[in-house]
């Protein structure tokens, strides 16, 4: 066996045990704090985490096993602290399944689910992902923003392969095997955050988002056979593995893509990484999906109170 192979094996075999020490670590840094929300700072949201008050930054490279983000602009950090009073757990870049994907033993599917399994075993109720995403549908346009309704899993299945012992947040019952995902997204929360975005997108629109492996972008017939066939919304690369970890754990998801390029009617996807890059860095763009994710957990709050 190479050296690689028995890394995979060691972390397959104890993957239990290290998602457990990250999740201690965190503890012990924090002092114990309880966090009502695991918040995925995706493409775009980066900036966010300067506004988080009584932010407390821990690098990932600090949690023993914690998977490190190699994309560019992905900062790896966890960036702990509140927003709008809301008492959350930022994550300032992910592991994408493109990044990973040639690990022996779907030892690479682990790591981008990693952390999720870390914020369940911190027993975080609620989880709110973000990515950037290809505009599928015509009516969408560059910078909208679009709840996520459903999603279509277009990468290997994140449950396949040997079940781990983890147990579920909301009841403390082990894991299943067959996780139901009809309604996925959670329908209280997903209401919050659409009256959120109400507010502050040039266009809100709710749809469905379908995760493909990237890292090419589509052609044609993909981008047409998306939208006509699978009747997808729009188009990225991360996200659902995420959601049906949380949903498995018995947390509760909710989140948003940000449009950052339009697919044309003839299916044309003429969109590059400079570009996807230069519409989540404009400071428009940034300001809408920060206010809308801060009056996000405004309502959050109030809905409570
Ligand atoms: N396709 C896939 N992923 C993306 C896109 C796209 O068009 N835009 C941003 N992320």
């Amino acid at each position: 066996m190479t050296a690689r192979q028995q890394e995979a094996e060691a972390f397959q075999d104890n993957y239990e045990k290290r998602v457990h020490m990250a999740a201690s670590r965190i503890t012990e840094l924090t002092d114990g704090k309880f966090f009502e929300f695991g918040v995925v700072l995706g493409s775009g949201l980066g900036d966010l985490a300067d506004s988080i008050e009584n932010a407390q930054v821990i690098p990932y490279n600090r949690l023993p096993f914690f998977p490190q983000t190699t994309v560019q602009g992905h900062k790896g950090n966890l960036v702990i602290g509140e927003l709008e009073g809301v008492p959350i757990i930022g994550l300032q870049g992910r592991k994408h399944f493109y990044e990973v994907a040639d690990e022996p033993m779907n030892t690479g599917m682990l790591q981008t689910i990693f952390a999720v399994h870390v914020l369940a075993e911190l027993n975080v109720p609620n989880y709110f992902v973000t990515n950037a995403a290809g505009g599928l549908n015509l009516e969408y346009d560059i910078g909208d923003i679009m709840v996520l309704k459903s999603h279509i899993h277009a990468q290997p299945n994140p449950l396949l392969g040997r079940q781990h012992n983890f147990t579920r947040v909301d009841d403390g019952e082990p894991i299943w095997r067959f996780q139901p995902m009809n309604g996925a997204y959670d329908p209280e929360l997903t209401r919050i955050l659409k009256e959120a975005g109400s507010e502050f997108a040039v266009h809100l629109h709710q749809g469905t988002y379908i995760a493909v492996t990237g890292p090419t972008y589509e052609t044609e017939g993909e981008c047409i056979a998306f939208r006509d066939g699978f009747k997808a919304d729009a188009v990225g690369m991360s996200t659902t593995a995420e959601v049906i970890v949380a949903r498995n754990r018995g947390m509760r998801a909710v989140g948003f893509s940000c449009i950052t390029n339009k697919i044309a009617q003839d299916g044309t996807n003429a969109t590059n990484h400079d570009e996807v890059k230069a519409i989540l860095d404009s400071d428009e763009v940034k300001g809408r999906l920060e206010r809308t994710v801060r009056q996000f957990f405004a309502l959050y709050r109030e809905s409570k109170s």
